[in-house]
């Protein structure tokens, strides 16, 4: 099964994309991780990625959809995939519905008050892990690897600011979208703990594979 993670910066779609991968074997593709790795290793995609995601906006659709189609077509995705953070506007859902089929859309709902400080408090690791400053006593790094943590860069409150009102103004309504099509499942992610928000989820998840 194909599936769309839907919600705000901070929802917690890279933090239930892993866990979804672990039970379902659905192949997490992520692709602000994907730009993230192309600043890191300093290639032409990445150095045009740069300045969008340091201001909090949308990298150009035709990067964007290229990058993704790419992926899909040349990859071997076996119990199906899930997008944790594409589509991200109309243009891009529209693109995706030409060249892959999209099973379920989740949508993870978060009180937007909640999501500055998750982001701005996120620390992380690159073998993947994330933890928030709250819960980590001081420690600096990784308890999974030992690896010293760090902040993303985006992770300031002036870009968190915008990457907030990106999401308001272009990605939210892809709600629409998704819910015309009868794929829409929104499932409250802010009041419970990643675990209890994956619970919901498996069970709409189990739901469709029935
Ligand atoms: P991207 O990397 O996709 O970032 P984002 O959408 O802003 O989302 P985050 O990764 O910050 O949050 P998340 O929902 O994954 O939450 P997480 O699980 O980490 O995109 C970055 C940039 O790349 C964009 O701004 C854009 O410039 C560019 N880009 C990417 N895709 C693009 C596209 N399609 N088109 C154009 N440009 C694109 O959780 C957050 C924190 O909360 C963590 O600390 C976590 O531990 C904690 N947490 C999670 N769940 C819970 C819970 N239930 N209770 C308490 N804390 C929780
Ligand atoms: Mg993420």
């Amino acid at each position: 099964m194909n599936i769309v993670l839907l919600g705000a910066p901070g929802a917690g779609k890279g933090t239930q994309a892993k866990l979804i991968e672990e039970k379902y074997g659905l192949t997490h593709i992520a692709t602000g991780d994907i730009f993230r790795a192309n600043i890191k290793g300093g290639t032409p995609i990445g150095k045009l990625a740069k300045s969008y995601i340091d201001a909090g906006k949308l990298v150009p659709d035709e990067v964007t959809c290229e990058l993704v189609k790419d992926r899909l077509v040349n990859g071997e995705e076996g119990a199906g995939f899930m997008l944790d953070g594409f589509p991200r506007n109309l243009y891009q859902a529209e693109e995706l519905d030409k060249f892959a089929r999209i099973d379920l859309c989740i949508n993870i709902d978060v009180d937007k008050s909640l999501l500055m400080d998750r982001i701005c408090g996120r620390r992380m690791c690159s073998c993947g892990a994330s933890y928030h400053v709250s819960t980590l006593n001081g420690a600096t790094t990784c308890a999974k690897c030992g690896k010293p943590l760090f902040q993303r860069e985006d992770d300031n409150p002036q870009t968190v600011g915008a990457r907030l009102d990106t999401y308001a103004s272009q990605t939210a309504p892809l709600e629409d979208y998704y819910k015309a099509r009868g794929k829409l499942v929104t499932v409250d992610g802010g009041s419970g703990t990643p675990e209890e928000v994956f619970a919901v989820i498996s069970s709409v998840i189990d739901k469709y594979l029935k």
